[in-house]
């Protein structure tokens, strides 16, 4: 297994430009099931979580083809041959629950594991199972798979108890095809819904409301493929303003999805981070010393939760305290031992953790926990004095395309070596 080793202390310097994000391109490709041919889906990342997708999909009989690193993920649905997502794909990536409501909406049926609990929470599916049921599904749980059978799907108005992001994806997907009208109520507000909506709109369906709470879907008999260009990542985009503001760094963000990173914009502002941001691009400057802010994780527009763990690698080094809420996952501060090992100040206590900002970070060992915990440990390693070794770097690779060349090419002194 591999290890990312950074010797801290160089601020970067240069551009670098963000890829589609990971969580539209999920879904979307997840929806490529529900229209039969050949789509083209531009700005799709090379990730370890799309090679993964693509396997799922490809036990469906999807086939793929990649035309060259920059050119677009041909996906042929022409032809499906299964409607199974097995336990060992699922309990490595929950995203491939999405294909549960495009496959029982074109194939009548869909067998899909269980997800089970992860390192960052419970994380239940009980409210895309309850949307499904309301659509007319029969879903019957038979050793950790959840068994999907349908006739016809029929529209239905569904309340969401929470606004489950995957979960109005699934149930979106879902009623593109069902009879009739469906009403999904406290739908995810998040702009990776919206561009699954606008790609589905491309398919030919039906669908108002998108972007709000509130979204309604006409069912139409059929959906046809087509072309489509995934937006960018605003994870990835504020990943590299962390650590551009971390290092003092004079770095321009490419193809940033500024209109869609305001509560995180608005935070990197208010702890003293110097940046100037147009429709697509974020300029960070030099500035002075980091104040500490408080932050707290919210559904969207709200700050993210997959913005937490970086924003509190940067909060380690501001002057200053903060308090750093999470409200979305309740397991998610599984980088602040780490961070710890580099020498920050964070005590937790509940789903609140409390940051004192200490002078400086001190290389050391640590271990990547999740995703975005090992974002943030990158982040803090570009700050922190001597090496830091970060090791189960897969994590990393499920979302983040090209990591170690974006921050080299920002000078970062950072490698990757087999451990
Ligand atoms: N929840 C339920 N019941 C459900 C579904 C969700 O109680 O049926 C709860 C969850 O336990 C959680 C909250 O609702 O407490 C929100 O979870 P949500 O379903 O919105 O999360 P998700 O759809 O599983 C997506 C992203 C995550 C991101 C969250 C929150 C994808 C593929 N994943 O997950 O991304 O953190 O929304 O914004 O879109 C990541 O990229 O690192 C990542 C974890």
């Amino acid at each position: 297994m591999d290890k990312i080793v950074i010797e801290g202390g160089v601020e970067l310097s240069g551009e670098v430009t963000i890829s589609g994000a990971k969580n539209a391109a999920l879904p979307i490709m997840a929806a490529t099931l529900l229209a039969p041919g050949v789509h083209y889906l531009h700005h799709v990342p090379r990730l370890a979580d799309i090679r993964t997708f693509r396997k799922v999909l490809g036990l469906m009989g999807v086939q793929f083809e990649e035309a060259g690193l920059d050119g677009p993920l041909v996906v042929d649905t022409s032809r499906l041959t299964g409607w199974m997502a097995p336990y060992e794909v699922v309990k490595t990536m929950r995203a491939a629950v999405l294909v549960l409501g495009p496959l029982v909406a074109r194939a009548r049926q869909a067998t899909v594991s269980l997800p089970g609990g992860c390192a960052i929470g419970a994380r239940p599916i009980d409210q895309h199972l309850k949307g499904l049921e309301a659509l007319g599904v029969k879903i019957t749980l038979n050793q950790g798979y959840v068994e999907a059978k349908a006739r016809r799907l029929h529209g239905a108005e569904i309340t969401l108890d929470v606004p489950t992001v995957t979960g109005t994806e699934n149930l979106m997907m879902a009623a593109t095809l069902a009879e009739g009208t469906t009403i999904i109520h406290n739908a995810a507000l998040e702009p990776e819904v919206a561009d699954l909506a606008r790609f589905l709109t491309a398919l030919g369906a039906k669908i108002e409301g998108i972007g709000t709470e509130t979204i309604t879907i006409h069912g139409v008999n059929a959906l046809r493929p087509t072309a489509y260009h995934i937006m960018s990542d605003r994870i990835e985009a504020g990943t590299y303003l962390a650590a551009a503001a971390i290092t003092g760094g004079r770095v321009t963000i490419n193809n940033a999805p500024v209109a869609q990173m305001s509560a995180v914009l608005e935070k990197f502002h208010e702890a003293g981070v110097r940046f100037s941001a147009t429709d697509h691009t974020i300029r960070v400057e030099p500035g002075d010393a980091l104040t500490g802010v408080d932050v707290k994780t919210l559904p969207y527009p709200g700050f993210p939760t997959d913005m937490q763990a970086q924003f509190m690698a940067l909060m380690t080094l501001a002057q200053g305290a903060s308090v750093i809420t999470e409200t979305i996952f309740e397991n998610r501060f599984m980088h602040v031992p780490e961070l710890n090992r580099l020498g920050a100040d964070i005590s937790v206590s509940g789903n609140h953790a409390v940051v004192r900002g200490r002078r400086h970070l001190l290389g050391a060992p640590v271990m990547a926990t999740d995703l975005r915990a090992s974002a943030s440990l990158v982040i803090a390693g570009l700050a922190a004095k001597n090496t830091t070794e970060i090791h189960r770097v897969y994590h990393l690779d499920r979302g983040y395309a090209h990591l170690v060349e974006k921050l080299t090419a920002l000078g970062a002194r950072i490698r990757r070596v087999p451990a």
